[in-house]
C-alpha cells in the first residue's frame, strides 16, 4: 500500500496538513451559490471529511505503533531484557588480547566486562570463537562446540559467560547453521564419497555437466559470495560441492534430518552452558532449490562482472519457503528451554534484502528479531527524509506484536564513523539509541572507530583477497575489523605483542577509551553512556514514536507515553545549519534540554537549560533531547 507509506512518511506535516485541508474546502465555499457548483461542493466536502477522518485513523496508527502493544502502566510487566538493552557486538580478535599475541581471546573480553556494564549494554553478541581453521575468521567451523585454541578454553568462555550473567549481562552466540569448514569431520567423511558413510549425504553434492568435448562444468550458474562459481570439484568423490562463501565453507544439507539433528544439537549444547540465545548467520542461504539444472536470471546490474556474486539474480539459493520451518523448529527448541526455568531464549537473524517483505518473514516465522540493516548504507547524501523513508521502511511493515531493530554497523560493513564522517558520530548515536526498539552497537562505534587503511599485501580477509590488489579495497572487511582502542599507550592497549592481527588505527592516541572517558568537553563515549541510560526512560522504552519535522536536514520525533515525561529529538543530518520551529509539530512549546551531542566547536544548548522549541538551531551532526513541558495530549 504505497499510498499509505507515503502518507505516514508525510506524517511530520500532520500540523500543516489539517490546516491545509481546511482552506481547499473553504475555496470550494466560492462556487456555494451555483446550484451545480453547489452539489459538487457537498461531494467535494464530505469528501474532504472523509480524509480528514481517515487523516486522523492513520495517523492514530502511527502513533500508536507502540503505544498499542506496549504500554506500560502502573504495575504492568516490565518489558523483557532483550527489547530494553542495548546489543553490543564484540569480534573477539579484536576486543582484548589477554596474552599478547596479537589477537584478542576470551579472558581479555572478561576483562571489559566492567566497560560493558558501565556503557549500560544489556546484551553482548560474540562473534565466533569456536575451532576453525580461519579461513573466513571463524565463520568456517571445524567443531561447532569447541573453543578455539586462539582464543582460549572452554572454561575461559564459561568464566566469561558467568561473569556477565553475574554483572547483569546477557551473552548471546554466533550460530552458523549454513555450513562448516573444510576440515569438520563431517565433511571429511562426506567427501570420502561412500555412500554408505553416515556423512555422505551431509553436504550439498552434485554431478557436474559433461560437455562435448568430455570436459566438465559446474552443474549451473549460481555464484558465490566471495565471487567465482560456487560448485568446487571434488577429486575424490569426483562430484561438485556447493559452497554459498569461500569453497573452505561447503554448504549443510538442510534436508537431510540428520544435519538438522546435529544442529540442533549444537545449539542445546551451548543452552546447556547457559548462553541466552543466538544470532542466526547467514540464514537467507540455508536453502537452495534441489533441480540444478535451474540458472539463475541476469540481474543486469550495472558494473558487476560475470564472476561476481551480484550477477546474478538469487531465486533459488537464497530465501526458500524451507527456511522458515526450520527457523519455526528452533523457536520450538528455544521454547522448550524456556518453559523448564522461565527465562527467554533470544533469536535474531541475520537478513539481507532490500525487499522488506523477506525480513518480515523471519519475524512472522519465529525469530524474535530479524536485524534490520538499512541504516548500514547511510552516507552524507541521506538527510533528514531520507533516514525517515528508512526507518518507516521497517515501521510501517512490522506486523502487530513485532519489535523493531536498528544497525549502525558491523563486521561485514564499512563503519559509519567513516563514511558519515566523525562530526556526526555523536548524531548517529543519538539516532541509534532513542529511536524505538533494540540497537545494535559494533564495537567501537560509541567512540567513533574508523576504518582502517590497508594494502593489500596485508589484507587478510579472503574476500579482499579473491578480488586481487586492484579491487581489493571494494569489499575487504578488515578496515573495519581493526583493534579496539582502549588507551593512547602501545598498541592502544590491546595487546602487548609487536604486530596485532590487524594494525590499530593511527588516529588511537585521540579515540580511545580511556582519553575519552577522561576528557572534560564532550566525548563520543560520554554521550554514548549519557544516551545509553537516557534510553531506560519509560517513552524511550515502549512510547510512542511520532515525527515532529523532517525535511532534508532534520531529522525530529517525539516519544511519549502516559503518565511519564515526553522527549523531544531533533538531529541534524544536512549539510547546512537548520533553524527552525517545532512548536506545532510537537504540541508543545518548551522543555528543558536533557542532552546535547554538542558540536565541539559551538555549545550553543546546555543540558539543563530551559528552551522555547521555536527557533532551536542545529549545525549539521548536531543533535538534541528536550523533556517537554506540558506537551498537547493527542
Ligand atoms: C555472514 C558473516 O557475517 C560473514 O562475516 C561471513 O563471512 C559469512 N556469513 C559466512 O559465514
Amino acid at each position: 500500500m504505497a499510498w499509505l507509506v507515503k502518507f505516514q512518511s508525510e506524517n511530520n506535516k500532520r500540523r500543516k496538513r489539517r490546516v491545509s485541508v481546511g482552506p481547499v474546502c473553504k475555496d470550494g465555499a466560492g462556487l456555494y451559490h451555483v446550484s451545480v457548483q453547489g452539489a459538487l461542493f457537498i461531494v467535494f466536502l464530505a469528501f474532504c471529511l472523509g480524509m480528514i477522518i481517515r487523516t486522523d485513523k492513520l495517523l492514530l496508527n502511527t502513533r500508536s505503533l507502540f503505544v498499542g502493544q506496549n504500554h506500560k502502566t502502573a504495575g504492568q510487566k516490565a518489558l523483557e531484557w532483550w527489547k530494553t538493552s542495548i546489543i553490543y557486538q564484540i569480534y573477539p580478535r579484536s576486543f582484548m588480547d589477554s596474552i599478547g599475541d596479537g589477537i584478542g581471546d576470551l579472558k581479555g573480553i572478561t576483562t571489559k566486562l566492567d566497560y560493558l556494564k558501565d556503557l549500560n549494554v544489556g546484551v553482548i553478541w560474540l562473534s565466533p570463537f569456536f575451532e576453525s581453521p580461519m579461513a573466513d575468521f571463524g565463520y568456517d567451523l571445524s567443531n561447532q562446540t569447541r573453543v578455539d585454541p586462539i582464543f582460549g578454553t572452554m572454561e575461559d568462555f564459561e568464566i566469561l559467560l558467568k561473569t556477565a550473567h553475574a554483572k547483569g549481562m546477557k551473552v548471546i552466540l554466533d550460530y552458523i547453521p549454513n555450513h562448516t569448514s573444510d576440515q569438520h569431520p563431517w565433511f571429511i567423511e562426506s567427501r570420502k564419497g561412500n555412500s554408505s558413510n553416515p556423512y555422505y549425504d551431509y553436504y550439498v553434492w552434485k554431478d557436474g555437466v559433461v560437455n562435448i568435448n568430455k570436459t566438465r562444468s559446474p552443474p549451473n550458474n549460481w555464484r558465490s559470495f566471495f565471487s567465482g562459481s560456487a560448485w568446487q570439484f571434488d577429486e575424490n568423490r569426483e562430484q561438485y560441492y556447493f559452497h554459498q562463501y569461500l569453497p573452505q565453507q561447503p554448504d549443510l544439507n538442510w534436508r537431510n534430518p540428520k544435519v538438522r539433528e546435529e544442529m540442533e544439537g549444537v545449539m542445546r549444547f551451548w543452552l546447556d552452558k547457559g548462553v541466552d540465545g543466538f544470532r542466526v548467520d547467514a540464514i537467507q542461504t540455508l536453502f537452495e532449490v534441489e533441480d540444478v539444472s535451474l540458472n539463475e536470471p541476469r540481474s543486469f546490474k550495472p558494473n558487476v562482472t560475470e564472476e561476481e556474486h551480484d550477477y546474478v539474480r538469487h531465486i533459488y539459493t537464497q530465501n526458500q519457503d524451507e527456511t522458515h520451518d526450520v527457523i519455526r523448529s528452533w523457536r520450538q527448541l528455544l521454547e522448550e528451554y524456556e518453559l523448564k526455568d522461565g527465562k527467554k531464549r533470544f533469536m535474531v537473524v541475520e537478513v539481507y534484502d532490500e525487499d522488506i517483505s523477506q525480513v518480515i518473514k523471519f519475524y512472522q516465522s519465529g525469530a524474535d528479531m530479524a536485524f534490520y540493516f538499512d541504516l548500514l548504507f547511510l552516507n552524507r547524501t541521506c538527510g533528514g527524509k531520507c533516514i525517515q523513508a528508512i526507518v518507516n521502511k521497517l515501521l510501517d511493515h512490522l506486523p502487530e506484536g513485532k519489535w523493531p531493530n536498528f544497525v549502525l554497523g558491523n563486521h561485514d560493513n564499512p563503519r559509519i564513523a567513516s563514511k558519515m564522517g566523525l562530526e556526526f558520530v555523536n548524531a548517529l548515536n543519538t539516532l541509534l539509541l532513542l529511536l524505538p526498539g533494540t540497537p545494535t552497537t559494533y564495537y567501537g562505534e560509541e567512540i567513533g572507530l574508523e576504518n582502517i587503511e590497508l594494502s593489500y599485501d596485508d589484507t587478510q580477509d579472503p574476500f579482499g583477497r579473491f578480488y586481487g590488489p586492484e579491487r581489493y579495497r571494494e569489499v575487504s572487511r578488515d578496515p573495519v575489523r581493526s583493534p579496539m582502542q582502549w588507551n593512547h599507550s602501545y598498541q592502544s592497549g590491546f595487546t602487548t605483542a609487536s604486530k596485532p592481527w590487524l594494525p590499530i588505527h593511527p588516529m588511537y592516541t585521540v579515540l580511545n577509551v580511556e582519553s575519552q572517558s577522561r576528557a572534560k568537553s564532550p566525548s563520543h563515549l560520554k554521550l554514548y553512556r549519557q544516551l545509553a541510560v537516557l534510553r531506560e526512560e519509560a517513552a524511550f522504552e515502549l512510547g510512542s514514536f511520532e515525527y515532529v519535522l523532517v525535511n532534508d536536514n532534520i531529522f525530529s520525533f517525539v516519544r511519549r507515553v502516559d503518565g511519564q515525561p515526553a522527549y523531544f529529538v531533533a538531529i541534524n543530518f544536512g549539510h547546512s545549519v537548520a533553524m527552525e520551529d517545532f512548536r506545532s509539530g510537537a504540541d508543545a512549546t518548551e522543555g528543558e534540554v536533557v542532552f546535547t551531542t554538542g558540536n565541539f566547536q559551538h555549545h550553543i544548548y546546555e543540558v539543563g537549560q530551559e528552551l522555547e522549541l521555536e527557533n532551536i538551531v542545529l549545525n549539521p551532526g548536531q543533535g538534541i533531547v528536550m523533556r517537554l513541558k506540558n506537551p498537547g495530549l493527542r
